[in-house]
């Protein structure tokens, strides 16, 4: 069996789509229960859903064969798999945002508040520039309306949210979309099955761009 760890949501989804377009369909997915783990014995497949930042855990200590995790969560937390390519759906961007009238003189500590304190650390440590990092677990865009922060570190996607709560994004550090990732060792033991599935999964992706 390929173990498969997909991410809950609205991005699984949309990768669960990709899977079944490309002959890796697994129909009990779809049935209403509470069911954690869906398997087709016939293509040797199981699937399961975790929290989207938990995907990587599960590949690197090998309870998953083979996961889908967004770019940040990977430079985030720097898990040791293999990254194995970009599966263009999720795409966003890590970004630097404030409030409109907010205006970084440099002089003072700049305060950020952030769920990924090493993509925000290393993005101020390459401009040479002090922080205070706050680190957040959600509702990010709160710190600064309420002066917990002077900007916030953040993936923005539609920027709806930002922009219904008057802040604006100031810099964009960079790109993110979901990846196909695998654990090293899965990936020599079952290479043959894995690499079958990538050039399925390649040949659904490139149909989509
Ligand atoms: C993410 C992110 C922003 C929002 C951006 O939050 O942290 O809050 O999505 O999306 P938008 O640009 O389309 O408005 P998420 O929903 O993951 O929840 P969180 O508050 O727990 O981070």
């Amino acid at each position: 069996m390929l173990n498969i760890a997909l991410p809950k949501g609205r991005l699984g989804e949309k990768v669960y789509e990709l899977f079944e377009k490309a002959g890796y369909d697994c129909p009990s997915i779809k049935e209403k229960n509470r069911k954690l783990i869906f398997e087709n014995k016939e293509k040797g497949i199981s699937f399961f859903w975790v929290k989207p930042s938990d995907v990587s855990i599960y590949v690197e200590r090998s309870a998953a064969d083979i996961g889908v995790a967004g770019k940040d969560i990977l430079l985030e937390y720097k898990p040791d798999v293999y990254e194995l390519f970009d599966l263009g759906v999720g795409k966003c961007n890590m970004a630097v945002a404030a409030k409109k009238e907010f205006r970084d003189n440099g002089m003072r500590v700049l305060k950020v508040a952030t769920k990924f304190t090493n993509i925000a650390s290393d993005y101020y440590a390459g401009l040479g520039r002090d922080i205070d990092i706050i680190k957040l677990n959600g509702s990010i865009e709160l710190a600064p309306i309420l002066g917990l922060s002077d900007v916030i570190v953040d993936i923005v996607e539609t920027g709806k949210t930002l922009k219904e709560n008057n802040l604006e994004v100031k810099d964009i550090i960079l790109p993110i979309s979901a990846r196909l990732i695998a654990n090293k060792a899965s990936f020599n033991f079952k290479r043959e099955k894995i690499e079958k599935l990538i050039s399925a999964i390649k040949g659904q992706v490139e149909n989509s761009d």
